[in-house]
């Protein structure tokens, strides 16, 4: 802390940048120390010659790229580095012709623990303010391809709010969601307040921010925030499944629904169905419109292009 307390006397060197840097090598070094060697992924992947991730490792599943966060001795909480690996791999595959959904996951034990709450411990205001902490986790959301979170262990704080980026959630019968950050003196800061209320509604969202109660797989469908249950260990499988029959339609199709649903969360009711009036109008001048609809007409399986 004192290193951190004198950061501001470095010259030329804004402190909140300083510090930011110092809390990024210490974690670079701790996780240097604290992975295994098999745990330091590098994989040839999608378009590029060979991307190296130090905390998520990327599979390409046919159509499908699944990012699995894999910071296990932190139960996959969120620093930088998790923050820098999941927004190359969700960009890497959203600009990959040949994926046309990604599946985020996690561990059995948990899709993510929250953000490092060791990471965070000793930051300032003017540290989280002018560095603008986590709001560099928010880029997964300007992905056009949709991305599916299968959610098994704990969902928490952070992690939590990273599954609710996603465009939907299937959950694992063992998952815990919760919005603990009212249990260590902060509250959500990557969308917890929001996500969650527009999801479930302010009288649960208000409850589980309050009171840092967890909620299990069930409840979590029951309120809406999962789409599904499924079996522990069927959840992948079947997470990437949905992402084949999704990556099977029309890329165009699939990223003009998604920016129509996200844009409810935006706007008024009438300003929502102008917007959607628009982009489905707008579909008519798409390859696929006609194909999808003549492939109907002629009681065949559509060809889609993506055009
Ligand atoms: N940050 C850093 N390290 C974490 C972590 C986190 N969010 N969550 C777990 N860990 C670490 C633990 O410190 C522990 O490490 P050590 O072995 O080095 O001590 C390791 O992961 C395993 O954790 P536990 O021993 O605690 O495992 P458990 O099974 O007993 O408990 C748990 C699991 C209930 C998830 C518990 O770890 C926990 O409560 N974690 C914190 C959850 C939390 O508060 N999340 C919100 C963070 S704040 C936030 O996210 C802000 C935001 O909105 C952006």
């Amino acid at each position: 802390m004192t290193a951190i307390c004198d950061a501001g006397s470095v010259k030329g060197v804004p402190r909140y940048k300083f510090v930011r840097s110092i809390v990024q090598q210490k974690e670079m070094i701790r996780n240097l120390l604290t992975t295994p060697v098999r745990n330091l992924s590098k994989v040839r992947f999608l378009n590029c010659e060979a991307s190296a991730y130090e905390t998520v490792l990327v599979e390409k599943r046919d159509k499908v790229a699944l990012i699995q966060l894999n910071r296990p001795k932190a139960l996959n909480s969120i620093n930088q580095q998790v923050i820098e690996d999941l927004n190359k791999a969700v960009l890497d595959a959203n600009a990959d012709n040949g994926i046309g959904a990604i599946v985020l996951t996690g561990s059995n034990r948990a899709f993510a623990a929250g953000a490092d709450i060791k990471m965070m411990e000793p930051l300032s205001f003017s540290d989280t303010y002018m560095g603008g902490l986590f709001n560099d986790l928010e880029n997964i959301t300007k992905a056009k391809k949709p991305i599916i979170a299968a959610v098994n262990g704990f969902a928490l704080g952070g992690g939590c709010e990273l599954a609710m980026m996603c465009d939907f959630i299937y959950a694992g019968e063992k998952a815990k969601f919760g919005q603990p950050e009212i249990t260590l003196g902060v509250l959500p800061g990557a969308g917890g307040t929001q996500r969650l209320t527009r999801s479930v509604g302010k009288s649960k969202a208000m409850e589980m921010c309050l009171t840092g109660n967890f909620i299990d797989a069930q409840e979590a469908k029951q309120i809406g925030l999962a789409a599904q249950v499924f079996p522990v260990d069927e959840l992948v499988d079947r997470a990437v499944a949905v992402g084949q029959k999704i990556a099977s339609f029309s890329k165009v199709a699939v990223a003009l629904n998604k920016e129509a649903v996200n844009a409810a969360y935006e706007t008024t009711l009438q300003l929502g169905l102008d917007y959607e009036k628009r982009l489905f109008y707008a579909s008519f001048a798409t390859k696929d419109q006609k194909e999808g609809m003549s492939a109907f007409r002629e009681k065949r399986k559509p060809q889609f292009t993506d055009e």
